[in-house]
């Protein structure tokens, strides 16, 4: 393995060609008022993918960014709902399970168009629109823009304690891996493998993904019949009905998500101070959010945060990467932050990139499957926030250049390999190429003071 001497290898022309690069494959994934994730695999916009492209995408065009998001929002339910994905062209056919097959208008209040998917993903919306927001608060248009979009945020919120906190906790629920963003992570297995399938009932279904990427980097058939019963059981009771709750055998509240909405609801709180808007509802929220997400999340033997199964009552007890985003919101004690950069330490000593999305000491990591080992630079984005927040300025700054030595070496990729001893045998990254989502964070880390 060559020995990385970071400063040198990113020098600031190198960086200054990093950045053109990753505004080319945004500028090839913009589809007129919205960016895709990549070109094949990815064919439509996606909400978190999107939110992290426009926080990118403001550091040189504001314009775009305000289409993005606009975009984004124009596929927004009645009952407040954020799709995780929005059908903007029925005629592309290469993504599998497509509009036709969530039929989201089985949802009264969901648009005739854009079709959408009947789940949400992470709320990272309001963090993104503080970032572009604190970015240009002299332009008058951004502001009214600003403006304009904030009730559409606070419905949002509004959704998830409404609809997905039954227990009324400040805590809301997925009934989908594919809600967390994590699709495939291992912590999602035992939940899963609980749904008993019958083959004879389930609603037949060709993938298409498998045909597009290895099918060693995607989830096993086993898995996705999991995710076509949980999306049939969400459509059966038009996505936001209460039998959902009860129902559903997969019913989770994700400490990562919870943890994004908490800092999404800091975020408007401070938006919607600095131009006198209403934040009453907002404040309320997130009281109790707050006052209960330690106590449902960390586990101290662990030392890490750990999402919440409300089928089995018990918390699913592995160290996953969603279980650092906490120090992101600012929710976590010293002593909690503390053991975690300690951890991640300790990966990164053991001859890791950091953040591997997966503990690596497990018998279910695998650094190259999916959610189940590998890096993602999204992620690491967040979790270097975090570790700054925390004052771990050293760890964070590691997140951060490992996060260009692997786009260096591999290229723009969705995802990579995290052993650090295997990426000399490999020539490129893992899942979609020329990835919108790692250019805009590329951009994002580059264009932050360090
Ligand atoms: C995969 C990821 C998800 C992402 C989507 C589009 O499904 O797991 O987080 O939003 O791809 O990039």
């Amino acid at each position: 393995m060559e020995d990385i001497n970071y400063p040198s290898f990113f020098s600031l022309n190198y960086q200054m060609e990093l950045i053109e690069k990753a505004k080319e494959i945004i500028e090839t994934n913009w589809r007129g008022n919205f960016t895709v994730p990549t070109n094949k695999l990815y064919p439509f916009q996606w909400n978190w993918d999107s939110g992290f492209v426009s926080m990118g995408v403001a550091n040189y065009d504001i314009e775009k960014t305000i289409a993005e998001i606009k975009s984004m929002f124009s596929g927004q339910w009645e009952n407040g709902m954020l799709p995780h994905i929005l059908f903007h062209s029925e005629r592309e056919k290469t993504y599998f399970p497509n509009f036709d097959f969530w039929q989201s208008t089985v949802n009264q209040g969901a648009p005739a168009k854009p079709k959408s998917s009947g789940i949400t993903q992470p709320p990272v919306y309001g963090f993104v629109l503080e970032d572009i927001f604190n970015k240009h608060q002299s332009n008058q248009s951004l502001i009214d823009f600003v403006k304009a979009i904030f009730p559409k945020l606070v419905a949002y919120h509004r959704f998830l304690y409404t609809f997905r906190d039954p227990n009324q906790e400040g805590l809301f629920y997925i009934f989908h891996p594919w809600e967390s963003g994590r699709d495939n992570s291992p912590l999602w297995d035992e939940s899963l493998n609980r749904i008993k399938i019958d083959k004879n009932t389930l609603t037949k279904y060709k993938r298409i993904d498998t045909t597009l990427a290895d099918a060693s980097e995607r989830p096993t058939q086993d898995q996705y019949d999991r995710y076509v019963y949980l999306l049939e059981l969400g459509k059966r009771y038009a996505y936001d009905g209460v039998e959902i709750a009860e129902q559903s055998p997969f019913l989770i509240q994700d400490c990562m998500m919870n943890a994004i909405l908490i800092k999404s609801n800091e975020s408007l709180i401070n938006i919607g101070r600095a131009l006198q808007l209403d934040v009453s509802e907002i404040v309320e929220w997130q009281e109790k959010s707050k006052a209960n997400f330690s106590d449902k999340f960390w586990n101290e033997e662990l030392g890490v945060f750990a999402s919440y199964d409300m089928r089995s009552g018990e918390q699913l007890k592995h160290k996953e990467i969603g279980g650092f985003i906490p120090l992101f919101a600012g929710i976590a004690t010293d002593n909690q932050a503390k053991r975690i950069a300690d951890y991640l330490q300790s990966v990164s000593d053991k001859g890791y990139f950091l953040c591997p999305s997966f503990d690596i000491d497990s018998p279910l990591f695998d650094s190259k499957r999916y959610w189940r080992g590998p890096v993602w630079p999204h992620m690491n984005w967040m979790i270097r926030e975090g570790l700054q927040k925390y004052g771990y300025h050293n760890l964070a700054e590691t997140v951060k250049s490992d996060s260009l030595y692997l786009v260096k070496k591999l290229g723009f990729y969705e995802y990579f390999e995290s052993q650090k001893s295997r990426v000399p045998n490999i020539s490129k990254g893992y899942g979609g190429a020329n990835f919108s989502w790692t250019a805009s964070t590329i951009i994002s880390f580059l264009s932050e003071p360090s």
